[in-house]
């Protein structure tokens, strides 16, 4: 977790969240908007959203929450996904799961301490045909194997 990074102030935020205000289901929007700012949802951005939408902070966290691509912390400088849906699992992929959060020390969602690398569990990149599959900020990796997968964190700064 990387709670320790500053935190963007209310002056900041609110104009991003008063950007959108006049669109038709500004919630989303406007989410975006502050994750593309600030790499993730700040916490203190939930009460400004729910004034300005006039919503509970409940209802807000439960969008923020229900979108896996939102994040309530900021994520590391390499994001790397791996696959855990069932084609991927059945070439390998839970062993290469296992591999990485153990050589990482983090659980999913977790950052390493240096902020170097963000693993996270994703659900079918669409490269079935080629698993286990990954993806490392953005690019799809096909045929990870362990090798391939070293080759991954230590390019990403593991
Ligand atoms: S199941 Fe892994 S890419 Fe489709």
């Amino acid at each position: 977790m990387r709670q320790d990074l500053p935190q963007p102030t209310a002056g900041e935020m609110q104009p991003l969240i008063e950007r959108h205000l006049q669109k038709e289901g500004p919630l989303l929007p406007i989410l975006h908007s502050l994750q593309e700012a600030f790499g993730h949802i700040p916490q203190a951005a939930v009460s400004l959203i729910a004034d300005a939408l006039n919503i509970t902070r409940a209802e807000v966290h439960g969008v923020v929450s229900f979108y896996h691509d939102f994040r309530d912390v900021p994520a590391g400088r390499h994001v790397v996904k791996i696959c855990r849906a069932e084609a991927c699992q059945s070439m390998g992929g839970a062993a290469l799961a296992d591999a990485a959060l153990e050589r990482l020390g983090v659980a999913w969602h977790g950052t390493t301490a240096d902020g170097a690398i963000t693993i996270e569990p994703v659900y079918c990149l669409g490269l079935c045909a080629c698993g286990p599959a990954a993806m490392v900020d953005g690019e799809l990796v096909g045929r990870v194997d362990a090798e391939r997968l070293d080759t991954i964190l230590k390019e990403a700064g593991a």
